[in-house]
């Protein structure tokens, strides 16, 4: 192999005080080139025999440290890109979801979100339920909502204490937060807990609902709440929750659990 200079700055390298400085990629690509297919460039330039001991045993170390940033500058953007697509584990320590649901709709919301989180379900029932029927129910709530009223309620919770995130889960009934759900808040203590809302309505928002929570749930960390249409029992739609909504709705609490617990 002819290893002389081709040209003057592939001058003999170990004449120059610092060879590591003088081993250009142009001399790598040289030595290369003729031993393309048996020998790696840093052995080809130095099993040439142009350096001392020390100066072959100082390039290797040079072109291995280079060799490894080359590697963490590739590997470490693909692992973060990796780590940020896979999903994320969410706490599924001591999460409580509370619910109100008439039709079903945020009920299975609240059971999207605890088959991500492991929590546990609760569902708020009144001491006196709510009329079945539509127009009875919605001049009750009305009449509640103005006087602020706030309705007595059958489930209790005793252990709330054990719970650090709570989600709290409500149809939007008068643009608002419903009257049980303000009974609920006004009964428990949750400073100091992180509050997490999901609503469902019949196609106008979540109304006052979200900052009805904040409002009662003084001294709590609130979350982004979770909201989307359910269904509108004014024009006999109930339960909607089923098939392709059920799954794209899945999917879409499965995004925002996500974005929020991350
Ligand atoms: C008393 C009452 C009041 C309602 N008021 C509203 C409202 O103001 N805005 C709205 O978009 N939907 C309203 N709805 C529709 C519900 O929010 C919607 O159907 C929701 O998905 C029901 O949830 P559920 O199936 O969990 O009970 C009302 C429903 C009831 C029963």
């Amino acid at each position: 192999m002819d290893c002389s200079p081709k040209t003057p700055d592939e001058k003999p390298m170990n004449r120059g005080r610092n060879p590591i400085r003088r081993l250009t990629p142009r001399h790598v690509r040289v030595e290369t080139v003729s031993n393309a297919k048996t020998v790696k460039p840093i052995d080809a330039v130095v099993t040439a025999g142009r350096f001392t001991d020390a100066q072959t045993k100082n390039i290797r170390r040079a072109m291995t440290h280079k060799r490894t940033i080359a590697a963490i500058v590739v590997i470490v953007p693909v692992v973060i890109a990796t780590l940020a697509a896979a999903p994320h584990p969410v706490n599924t320590g001591n999460v409580l979801i509370v619910y109100l649901s008439r039709t079903g709709n945020t009920k299975a919301v609240a059971k999207m979100i605890q088959n991500e989180t492991g929590g546990r379900l609760i569902a708020l029932e009144l001491r006196n339920p709510y009329p079945e029927n539509y127009q009875a129910i919605v001049a009750q709530v009305v009449r509640e909502n103005e006087t602020g009223y706030l309705p007595p309620l059958k489930t209790s919770i005793d252990d709330i204490s054990a719970y650090d995130t709570v989600f709290l889960g409500a149809p939007t009934w008068g643009m608002q937060l419903p009257p049980p759900m303000k009974s609920f808040l006004a009964a428990y203590n949750l400073s100091g807990k992180t509050v997490i809302p999901f609503n469902t309505n019949g196609g106008y928002g979540v109304g006052s609902s979200f900052d009805d929570i904040k409002e009662r749930c003084k001294g709590c960390n609130v979350l982004e709440g979770f909201f989307v249409q359910g269904g509108r029992e004014r024009d006999g739609i109930l339960f909607v929750m089923k098939g392709d909504k059920e799954v794209e709705v899945s999917s879409q609490v499965h995004a925002w659990l996500q974005r929020v617990l991350r």
